[in-house]
């Protein structure tokens, strides 16, 4: 039976800028099973990142709720949510979040570190050369071109083998070859170790490749993800 590993439920993200009350999500559902993936869609500005927050618990909901592996996260403190990112989620981000202070080695080694896993420098260096960074473990961000810099953060993403991987446009700065191969990772990460992949993304070979795509506009999904 599918197991839902993500159940959102009329999800309302509101912020209050300096003049007015702005409205990024309008009543958003969705439910992802587990081993699935999910391609979030829609133009800029749509929602897509906030979504991805709440469904993450980096952030809490104006309104509705969260269920993740079966635990409603909206209403616990940030600790806890901490707690079950640190157990449960890799994340791949539109701004990358690299430590400065790292090397590519290091940073990928980190999740680990964090998680108080044995640092597993064998499987850290064998990340970074899948995704094709050999030669460049001991730079740091700073020395690293944005699209390297990203394949650090989706080595860092894979380090913990997540239950569930987050991605804010894993392939946007990334020229074809090397998008080609980050979706063949992710892919293999889904198949091989039933990872479930929820993603943002402007690609649509990337969308088309997911199982079901969840298309925002102005805050709203019409209808329910569909095939
Ligand atoms: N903290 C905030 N305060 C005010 N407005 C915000 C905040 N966060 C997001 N927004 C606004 O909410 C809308 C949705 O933002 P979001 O980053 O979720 O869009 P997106 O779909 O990811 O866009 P893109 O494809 O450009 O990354 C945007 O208009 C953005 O300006
Ligand atoms: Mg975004």
């Amino acid at each position: 039976m599918a197991f839902p590993v993500i159940d959102a439920k009329q999800l309302v993200k509101q912020v209050t800028t300096s003049d007015h009350e702005l409205t990024i999500l309008d009543g958003v559902s969705l439910t992802v099973n587990e081993g699935e993936s999910l391609a979030l869609v829609g133009v800029s500005g749509a929602g897509k990142s906030t979504l991805m927050t709440l469904l993450a618990g980096l952030d809490v909901p104006t309104g509705g709720e969260v269920h993740f592996l079966g635990r409603r996260i909206d209403t616990l403190d940030d600790e806890s949510r901490a707690a079950i990112r640190a157990d449960s989620v890799g994340f791949v981000f539109q701004n990358f979040l690299l430590v400065p202070s790292l090397t590519a080695l290091e940073n990928v080694v980190l999740p680990a570190t964090i998680r108080g896993d044995e640092e597993d420098w064998g499987r850290a260096r064998q990340l970074l050369e899948e995704v094709g960074l050999n030669g460049r473990e001991h730079h740091r961000p700073d020395q690293l071109s944005g699209g390297e810099q990203q394949r650090v953060a989706l080595a860092r993403a894979f380090m913990t083998r997540p239950k569930v991987l987050f991605a804010d446009e894993p392939t946007g700065n990334l020229d074809q070859h090397t998008a080609a191969k980050v979706i063949e990772l992710l892919f293999a990460l889904n198949r091989d170790h039933g990872t479930t992949l929820v993603m943002v993304t402007h690609d649509p070979r990337l969308a088309d490749r997911c199982d079901r795509k969840l298309v925002l506009d102005s805050g709203r999904s019409p209808g329910r993800p569909y095939e």
